[in-house]
C-alpha cells in the first residue's frame, strides 16, 4: 500500500496497538474523555447504523444511544479481545458486531451506514484518502462521517515542533502533525460531501471533531470521484 511522506505504516500502527492493548484504557480512557463524548454525541444525534472505526478497546461503546446498532471494526486483535471482554462485562444492546479488519478494504455494502465514527484512528492510517474513500461507499445518503482526532496545530510554532516529533513517535503509533486542511481537501473532491466547520472539543481544546455529511439526494452518485465541477445542479434521484 503506497503511503504518503509521514503517512504511517499498517504493520507499524498494528504491532504497535498490539503493545498499547495492555494499558491503553487507563492512560488514554481518561485523556480522551471529552472527545469520546463529543463523537458519541454527534453519532447520536444521527441514531441508526453506526461503524465505528479503530473501535480498539471499545472505550466509546456505552456512550451510543442503546437503540442504534453500532458495528465495530479494528486491524489490532490484542485491541478487539479487549473490547469482546467489555461486551461481556456489560449489557450494551447497541452493539451488533465487533470485527477485525482494515477500514482501507473493508468490503461492507455500499450505503449501508448511517453513521461512520472515527475516534482518533484517521491519522493514523495508511492511505487516509483511500480509507475515506471507502466510507463515503458506505455511508447513507443524509448520514455523516464524523472524526475526532488530534490535528496539527494552527499555531505555526506548535505546528513545527509536531512536525520534528512526528517521525520520532511513529513506531509508537502516533501522529501528532496530521492537517485538517487535507480532510477538506478530501471532502471538496466530492459533489456529494459537504464539511461542516471543524470544533474544537475539550478545555484544552486539543482535539478536534469533523463532521463530513453526505447529501440527503445522493444516492445514485456512482462510486468514481465526482468532482464538484462535475456535479449536475439538479442531484440525481435517489
Ligand atoms: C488510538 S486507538 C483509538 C481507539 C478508540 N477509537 C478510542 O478512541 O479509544 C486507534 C485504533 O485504531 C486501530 N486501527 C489502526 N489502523 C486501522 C485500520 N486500518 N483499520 C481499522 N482499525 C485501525 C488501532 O488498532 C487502534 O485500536
Amino acid at each position: 500500500m503506497k503511503t504518503l511522506a509521514h503517512d504511517l505504516p499498517q504493520t507499524k500502527v498494528e504491532k504497535a496497538y498490539g503493545y498499547w492493548a495492555w494499558i491503553y484504557d487507563g492512560l488514554c480512557g481518561p485523556i480522551f474523555r471529552p472527545a469520546h463524548l463529543a463523537i458519541t454525541a454527534a453519532a447520536n444525534r444521527i441514531g441508526g447504523q453506526a461503524l465505528e472505526v479503530g473501535v480498539g478497546t471499545g472505550l466509546l461503546l456505552p456512550l451510543y444511544r442503546r437503540d442504534m446498532s453500532v458495528t465495530g471494526l479494528d486491524i489490532s486483535e490484542q485491541m478487539l479481545a479487549r473490547a469482546r471482554a467489555r461486551l461481556g462485562h456489560g449489557h450494551l444492546p447497541q452493539v451488533v458486531a465487533l470485527e477485525t479488519g482494515d477500514i482501507h478494504t473493508i468490503g461492507h455494502p455500499d450505503q449501508s451506514y448511517d453513521v461512520i465514527a472515527l475516534p482518533f484512528v484517521l491519522t493514523l492510517l495508511s492511505a487516509p484518502e483511500r480509507a475515506l474513500d471507502n466510507c463515503r461507499r458506505m455511508l447513507r445518503p443524509g448520514g455523516e462521517v464524523i472524526i475526532v482526532s488530534h490535528f496539527q496545530s494552527e499555531a505555526a510554532w506548535i505546528a513545527s515542533a509536531e512536525r520534528w516529533i512526528a517521525p520520532r513517535i511513529a513506531s509508537l503509533g502516533l501522529r501528532p502533525d496530521f492537517p485538517v486542511e487535507r480532510v477538506r481537501a478530501w471532502a471538496d473532491r466530492y459533489g456529494d460531501l459537504e464539511m461542516l466547520p471543524p470544533e474544537p472539543v475539550g478545555a484544552l481544546r486539543i482535539y478536534t471533531l469533523l463532521r463530513i455529511r453526505k447529501h440527503a439526494s445522493s444516492g445514485s452518485i456512482p462510486e468514481a470521484s465526482l468532482s464538484k465541477d462535475e456535479a449536475s445542479p439538479a442531484p440525481a434521484a435517489v
